[in-house]
């Protein structure tokens, strides 16, 4: 006997981590005999939700990006409506590793417990939270996990959801552990959210580039989740719409898009180290200053890729050329939307 009757899911994913755990809750709530309904939050244009009958369970899932959750994800929790006579469930996927036999846990920061506060203060009650510790899928920054290893972590994660379930669909409260064991960790962290929310993630967007392989397939762009790719004279250029979730990167079929991440922050780090050196300006004004020439630098840096020696240059002292990409096992490119699709679970 199930406490609910009907079990909506929201999802937002960029490489498949966040819309598994989302698949794995609709299939218990199936198992269950809920009603279940499954959707993306990328195209819930003008969202509007009759309140369903009966008692109804809302689980959201999403990455964590910068110990928060995705802006995208932030924006339409906050515009949620109360709807009465329902729960709500939060699983944050992070990014999880496997050295050996140990799993090394992801961290979320504040990306549980700003979701919570701000249904708290809706009035929901708050049934569960669920930090995931999924293959991470930073690839810009660090290598994908072992392909075995994000078999055995995808199983383990699948085990803790369905336990999860158990536990919730008869009306319990699913806190995990790590929600409690991590705080310490997370109030120390929560300083960089804002950090990450309203500066970070705008330069995020502009690490990436196309490296000379690139043949203009459009794969990207079509499947980026917030329309943030643009093909401009035959490849792709990021708008500062990106979510940086990585899953143009992930997908190109060529694996045509690296990322200058390391190199800018060193070139950014001695620019303004050089700067501090030749003059006495204050450390923040040079600071804002060298951050403003980001978005210029990053234009012209777009523009001359399209001469070949520069690019071929550029990709071949880009990590990203050196490793291998990221996508959830079981999750196929079909399970992404492409951008003249609407949402239709
Ligand atoms: C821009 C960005 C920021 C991230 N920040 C964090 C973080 O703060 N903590 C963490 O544990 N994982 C972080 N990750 C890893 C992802 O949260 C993790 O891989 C997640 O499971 C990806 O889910 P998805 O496949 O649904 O996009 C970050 C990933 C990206 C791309």
């Amino acid at each position: 006997m199930t406490y609910y009757t009907n079990l909506y899911i929201y999802y937002f994913s960029g490489t498949g981590n966040a819309y598994s755990a989302a698949k794995w809750i609709k299939e218990n709530g199936e198992k269950e005999g809920l009603n279940v309904y499954i959707q993306t939050i990328e195209k819930l244009e003008n969202f509007k939700l009759k309140p369903p009958e009966g008692k109804t369970l809302f689980a959201f899932t999403y990455p964590t990006h910068g110990f928060a959750a995705p802006w995208l994800m932030l924006k339409f929790l906050w515009n949620f409506p109360r709807i009465s006579n329902s729960d709500v469930l939060f699983v944050n996927t992070q990014a999880g590793s496997k050295i050996w036999k140990f799993y090394i846990p992801g961290m979320s920061g504040l990306a549980q417990w700003i979701s919570i506060f701000i249904f708290w203060f809706k009035g929901y009650s708050v049934k569960g939270s669920l930090p995931l510790d999924m293959p991470h899928s930073w690839i810009s920054f660090s290598p994908p996990n072992l392909r075995l290893f994000c078999n055995q972590m995808v199983e383990r994660c699948h085990r803790i959801v369905n336990k999860m379930c158990d536990k919730i669909f008869t009306g319990k409260r699913y806190y995990r552990y790590t929600v409690w064991t991590h705080l310490w960790f997370d109030i120390a962290v929560s300083w960089i959210t804002p950090l990450y929310l309203f500066c970070g993630r705008f330069f995020l967007a502009k690490t990436l580039f196309p490296s000379y392989n690139c043949n203009g397939c459009k794969i990207c762009e079509i499947h980026c989740p917030v329309g943030a790719i643009e093909i401009r004279n035959g490849m792709p250029y990021w708008k500062y719409t990106c979510e940086s979730c990585m899953r143009c990167m992930n997908i190109c079929p060529q694996m045509a898009i690296q990322s200058w991440v390391t190199r800018i922050m060193l070139f950014f780090y001695l620019l303004t180290v050089a700067v501090i050196q030749l003059t006495n300006w204050n450390e923040y004004f040079i600071f804002l200053i060298v951050s403003i020439l980001f978005f210029p630098i990053y234009w012209i840096f777009i523009k001359i890729l399209h001469i070949k020696i520069i690019n071929i240059l550029f990709t071949y002292t880009s990590f990203t050329k050196l490793w291998n990409r990221y996508i959830t096992p079981g999750v196929e490119l079909s399970d992404f939307k492409r951008r003249n699709e609407k949402n239709r679970e």
